[in-house]
């Protein structure tokens, strides 16, 4: 069925800390290369997004910041919308869950359903922490998951295996809060009967079988197992207060809010329009209740329930939307070969990669795309970024296109020559191109936005390889009119070039665009023509589109991410019994300079638990060592005291501190540490241990 109009969602962001690559590739920058690709197109397109700023990962994150979770979502909603504008992610309305028009609709919402008699009434048991005195609800609440034993599972899912769970239905239980076992108390909550609509979502999803195999075999796999009734109100005080008698100190279930959040951000993308009527219809109903309009939620894996089954359920329920007709959920992205974490520091953060590559927004964003995960998990490496940058990037593309604008520049002062004749290959080469437009339309269609990236390279490859044949710069002086011809292909392929990378590289391709001083207002479907460049038009100077990444920048950013390894690895004290390492050599020893030293200032480390700072007497000189023993070792107990240190690694940049050697220490069963020791009373400082 062809669709009027398209509404497009992309994952509201729980606003309780900056972005990073995995959000980016997860599935911000898929949804902005699938919207940019409609517009081109010329459909009739709205990409809706927005914080998502209730719930518990706000109110956690505001205990440990110390602020009100008000000043969390204020503090992280501005941050996450500004990154997201500086990679071009081309939201129509960046909107927010604590807005008034989002209070209203998500109230409204419940209020429909609850007087459609939708939800049970129920009075059960939920956990309680006595110590906090209040309910535990989703991410106040850690256990083992009963699906799979992560001992890390959230009240309301694990996300080890992806289940979706209930609190109690954790082995375990312990409160986030207070880290006490919680107990039973009886509360009541509105439940959707899941269990009961499971024969109408059964049939909503069997009429999926088009949607990623990720997504689709997921789905089953619930509703294979029978789907229970779901809680769609908590005992917390942050959110949208649960709009009926009798349920005060409740508010909705943050996932019974946030994706309503689309639809109250779609209002705000039209106000004052949302209340001005044309046609005697509000103008974001179209968005949402019209069957002509395609609606598509990009998400990560872990949103799949919600967004597959829980959200289609409220909206069957409420009974005038329009459901999901696809949501194409990519799996995760990892960072160096381990899960990105926030809280140990292993990401990418949006603002620091901008501060250290400037302007290279598309060289992410092609990296990003080039290798998400959109069957299954995958790995962003430093290395692979400077590979596809210098190898692809500066050598595919930005080759074709300098080489074709210098040469025009060089030939003919930046005019477009004519093309003379065409001869056989000339006129396969421009068959060719004409095809590539629908190739990469079909991938994109399919939400398989590598292949289309592909696609897109293999056009500017074919570029490349048209030039490299053909040398116009070996018969330059021979063949004027072959070399025209050859010019004015090569441009013709550059121009269709500025519009199918629009969607994956718009920063590159608005510099092509201006680069070759074409027509801003270009659509998709001109990308067939080869001849948007007509002889005697006149292109501007041309500068590089991209450049290569050096190692040192490499090693750099490898660098900054193994210092936070350390600064976790001291932070945390591992403490598992670990096999033999491999095998070295006496040299490889030997290459160690372990000495001994005396204490002779400590101090905590500020803002950390475990971290303190030490003066020491090496023998050699004074240096500072960053050390992770504040949790066993008071600062005066161990002035004076001598130590082993390893004193010529690397310095390491600990919490702004420069940290030169390292404290050598043991390590019990608890992973509580020790310093190596005894050495015996009148040891120089200075003195060699091996
Ligand atoms: O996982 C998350 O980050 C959620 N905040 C996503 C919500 S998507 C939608 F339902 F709003
Ligand atoms: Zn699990």
């Amino acid at each position: 069925m062809n669709y009027k109009r398209h509404t497009v969602t992309a994952a509201l962001p729980y606003a309780n800390g900056p972005v990073h690559i995995g959000h980016l590739a997860g599935c911000y920058l898929p949804a902005d290369i699938y919207v940019r690709y409609l517009r081109s197109k010329g459909e009739d397109v709205k990409f809706i997004c927005g914080s998502d700023e209730h719930g518990v990962p706000i109110t956690i994150k505001a205990k440990k910041e110390g602020i009100t979770p008000q000043q969390v979502v204020d503090k992280y909603h501005k941050i996450m919308g500004d990154a997201f504008k500086e990679f071009g992610i081309s939201f129509d309305i960046y909107s927010r869950t604590s807005s008034k028009t989002h209070h209203e609709t998500a109230s409204e919402f419940f209020k429909t359903l609850y007087d459609k008699g939708v939800f049970e009434e129920e009075i059960t048991e939920q956990y309680f922490d006595e110590k906090a005195n209040q309910f535990l609800a989703d991410r106040y609440i850690v256990g083992t998951c009963p699906k799979c034993g992560n001992e890390n599972a959230y009240g309301d899912q694990c996300e080890n295996c992806g289940s979706t769970l209930n609190a109690t239905d954790l082995i375990n239980p312990k409160s986030t809060l207070s880290g006490e076992k919680p107990v039973l108390k009886k509360t009541k909550n509105w439940f959707l009967p899941l269990d009961k609509m499971q024969p109408q979502i059964e049939a909503y999803i069997d009429s999926h079988k088009d949607w990623k195999a990720n997504v689709y075999g997921q789905c089953k796999s619930w509703l294979n197992a029978g789907l229970q009734p779901r809680a769609m109100t908590r005992d917390l005080d942050w959110g949208v207060k649960v709009p009926v008698d009798g349920a005060e100190g409740k508010v909705l279930y943050v996932w019974f809010d946030a994706p309503i959040g689309y639809i109250s951000a779609t209002k705000d993308l039209f106000e004052p329009g949302e209340r001005r009527k044309e046609n005697g219809e509000a103008m974001w109903e179209k968005y949402w209740k019209d069957k002509e309009t395609k609606l598509v939620h990009f998400i990560g894996k872990d949103n799949i329930v919600f967004h597959c089954i829980i959200f289609p359920a409220m909206l069957m329920a409420e009974g005038s939307y329009i459901l999901p007709e696809n949501v194409p959920a990519n799996e995760f992205l990892n960072l160096e070969g381990n899960k990105i974490s926030t809280s140990r520091n292993w990401a990418v953060w949006l603002h620091e990669y901008l501060l250290e590559f400037k302007d290279k927004q598309d060289v992410l964003r092609y990296t990003l795309c080039a290798n998400a995960p959109e069957t299954k998990d995958n790995d962003f490496t430093w290395k692979d970024f400077q590979a596809k940058n210098n190898n692809e990037l500066v050598a595919i593309l930005g080759n074709f296109v300098n080489r074709t604008l210098v040469l025009t520049h060089k030939y003919y002062d930046g005019v477009v020559p004519v093309a003379e004749e065409y001869n056989k290959n000339d006129i396969l080469l421009l068959e060719e191109i004409t095809k590539y437009p629908a190739k990469i339309a079909a991938s994109i269609e399919q939400y398989r936005f590598r292949e289309a990236l592909a696609e897109l390279m293999n056009l500017a490859r074919s570029g490349n390889k048209y030039l490299a044949d053909n040398e116009p710069w070996k018969i330059a002086g021979t063949d004027a009119n072959r070399v025209k011809t050859i010019m004015n292909i090569a441009l013709q392929i550059c121009a269709n070039l500025t519009i199918v990378m629009e969607p994956f590289l718009p920063f590159t391709s608005n510099k092509l665009t201006t680069m070759l001083n074409l027509n801003e207002g270009l659509k998709w479907n001109d990308a067939t023509r080869t001849d948007l460049l007509l002889a005697g038009h006149k292109i501007n100077t041309a500068s590089l589109l991209f450049e290569k990444v050096e190692d040192e920048q490499i090693t750099f950013q490898v660098n900054k991410l193994s210092n936070s390894k350390m600064e976790n690895e001291l932070a945390n004290n591992k403490s598992e019994v670990q096999g033999q390492k491999p095998e070295i050599t006496f040299d490889d020893f030997s290459k160690m300079d372990i000495r001994v030293g005396t204490i002779l200032e400590a101090e905590r480390v500020p803002k950390t638990d475990k971290l303190l700072k030490l003066k020491i007497d090496t023998g050699i000189d004074i240096r500072t060592v960053v050390s992770g023993i504040a949790q066993y070792y008071k600062p005066e107990d161990i002035i004076g005291q001598q130590v082993s240190i390893l004193v010529n690694l690397a310095p390491r940049m600990l919490k702004n501190i420069e940290s030169r050697g390292m404290i050598l220490c043991s390590e019990n069963e608890k992973g509580e540490l020790s310093f190596v020791s005894p050495i015996k009373t009148g040891t120089n400082n200075g003195a060699i241990i091996k």
